[in-house]
């Protein structure tokens, strides 16, 4: 820090046992949508239901992962990798689940992971498995979803059939991927699957996700002790447009809807007072049973952040147009629960292709925050990356110099926190291909190895070599 600062270096170095690694989710990947013994889940409902995304792009066949993955280990190991985050698709693992009942274990979906996990490990990658990227069971939403409590219950039984099974060889479980957005983008907002608009529903669904990740958390500590459990989280690096009191306030309830309702239940065994306050008008909270918030309070072995934006807030006049620099603005249903009077103003500055404002100094600040709020615990940039309207040149390669300068910030970030002391052990960047972006389909392009959806050939971008040179040296360039 002090020779970067005093600029007499322009090479800084990260820990030597820095965990380097990309990360991908199951429904944005694999394809083979109805192979295997999977069956369908909410996001294949979603994709299917014409308006629901970009036009009408679904996973169906996405990268085909599920049929090319020796290949795309292939390209991690040259690229120097040490860890791969992948997800776990819940559909091939226990196809038949119903609210009431796990069901019986597919073979044939244990048995691609476990084909992708020996892969990785002769590569010489360690895994690290998300439970839960998104791709709900759909005979589980038929039954509430998120919304009902049941869902939880049996996320904790899939999470022991994981845990047996790949503890041995996986080095993290992460229960879960984002609860924010499942919760209120898709149950408040409706831009996610499964797309409902009913507020009362995404709060439910934000409890029985932190019954869940307490659920597996206790399931994957009892079938696989040598294996750490990690939590990710996309918290916001919230502020004020301005110090005046109303915006000030806004910012403190958007923490607390975003970052405080997922990290206090989970680290501390209580629910912020203020947001439960906050959110009276919707809820009095009675699904929160006894004894809940004992499970809920599972302490991860390591805290994942995923970090892309930062978030300005400020309270809305109620008369002029709503500004939404999230996307979710004037007139359609608004994921933050009981704050319609809270806007997000455009900001000025450098976008990317999402429209969103580039500034690392939040990836800082939030693992700086982390690391006062709650000394000791490992964390984990479990996410960052940057979409970009990539093109192959007619040289044959894609010449992405925006994402380097994107990526050489962020890990510049990082290293700030790390110097400064926070315990951050690895980096995953989002995402090792192009993929399918949610319900921006295929139009957003986050890889550092472009796929041709066309013919599925895979080439890594100048952002790919550029992040192997990092990898392979353990330094930052200038
Ligand atoms: C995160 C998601 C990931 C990807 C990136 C861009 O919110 O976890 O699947 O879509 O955003």
């Amino acid at each position: 820090m002090a020779d970067h600062a005093a600029g007499t270096s322009t090479v800084r170095s990260f820990p030597a046992d820095f965990a380097w690694g990309t990360a991908t989710a199951s429904y944005q990947i694999e394809g083979a949508a109805a192979e295997g013994g999977r069956t369908p889940s909410i996001w294949d409902t979603f994709s299917h239901t014409p308006g629901k995304v970009h036009d009408g792009d679904t996973g169906d066949v996405a990268d085909d992962h599920y049929h090319l993955f020796r290949d795309d280990v292939a390209i991690m190991r040259d690229l120097g990798l040490t860890t791969y985050r992948f997800s776990i698709a819940w559909p091939r693992i226990t196809p038949q689940v119903t609210p009431d009942e796990l069901g019986p274990v597919n073979p044939e979906g244990l048995a691609f992971y476990r084909a992708l996990v020996d892969e990785l490990v002769g590569a010489g990658i360690t895994p690290a498995i998300t439970l839960y990227h998104w791709d709900l069971p759909q005979a589980l939403e038929d039954a509430g979803g998120w919304a009902d409590r049941r869902t939880a219950e049996r996320f904790g039984e899939y999470a022991d059939v994981v845990a047996r099974e790949f503890g041995e060889h996986v080095g993290t479980f992460i229960t879960l991927n984002e609860p924010w957005c499942t919760a209120y983008l898709g149950y408040a907002a409706g831009v996610h699957a499964p797309g409902r608009t009913e507020p009362l529903a995404a709060l439910r669904a934000v409890h029985h996700l932190n019954l869940a990740h307490g659920l597996a958390a206790q399931a994957i500590r009892a079938a696989a002790p040598s294996a750490q459990v990690g939590l990710t989280l996309n918290l916001a690096w919230v502020r004020p447009a301005t110090d005046g009191e109303a915006d000030v306030d806004a910012a403190r309830r958007i923490d607390g809807l975003q970052n405080r309702v997922f990290l206090d239940p989970v680290l501390r065994g209580a629910y912020p007072a203020d947001v439960q306050a906050d959110t009276a008008s919707v809820t009095d909270w009675s699904f929160v049973l006894d004894g809940d918030l004992a499970v809920t309070h599972q302490v991860p072995d390591v805290l994942g952040l995923n970090y892309y934006s930062p978030t300005v807030v400020r309270r809305w006049d109620g008369v002029s147009p709503r500004e939404s620099a999230d996307g979710h603005g004037d007139g359609a249903a608004s994921p933050w629960v009981a704050a319609d009077d809270v806007e997000f103003p455009l900001q000025p500055g450098p976008k990317t292709a999402m429209g969103w404002p580039i500034d690392a100094t939040g990836m800082r600040e939030l693992l700086l925050r982390l690391h006062r709020e709650f000394p000791g615990l490992e964390l984990m940039v479990t996410e960052n990356g940057a979409a970009y309207d990539d093109v192959l040149d007619a040289d044959g390669g894609v010449h992405d110099v925006e994402r380097v300068d994107y990526l050489r910030d962020h890990l510049g970030a990082v290293l700030d926190a790390v110097e400064a002391g926070a315990p951050v052990r690895g980096y995953y960047l989002w995402s090792l291909l192009d993929n399918f972006e949610w319900s921006y389909g295929y139009s957003k392009r986050f890889g550092i190895v472009h796929v041709d959806y066309d013919t599925q050939v895979r080439t890594p971008k100048d952002s790919a070599t550029w992040y192997a040179d990092v990898v392979r040296t353990g330094q930052l360039p200038a």
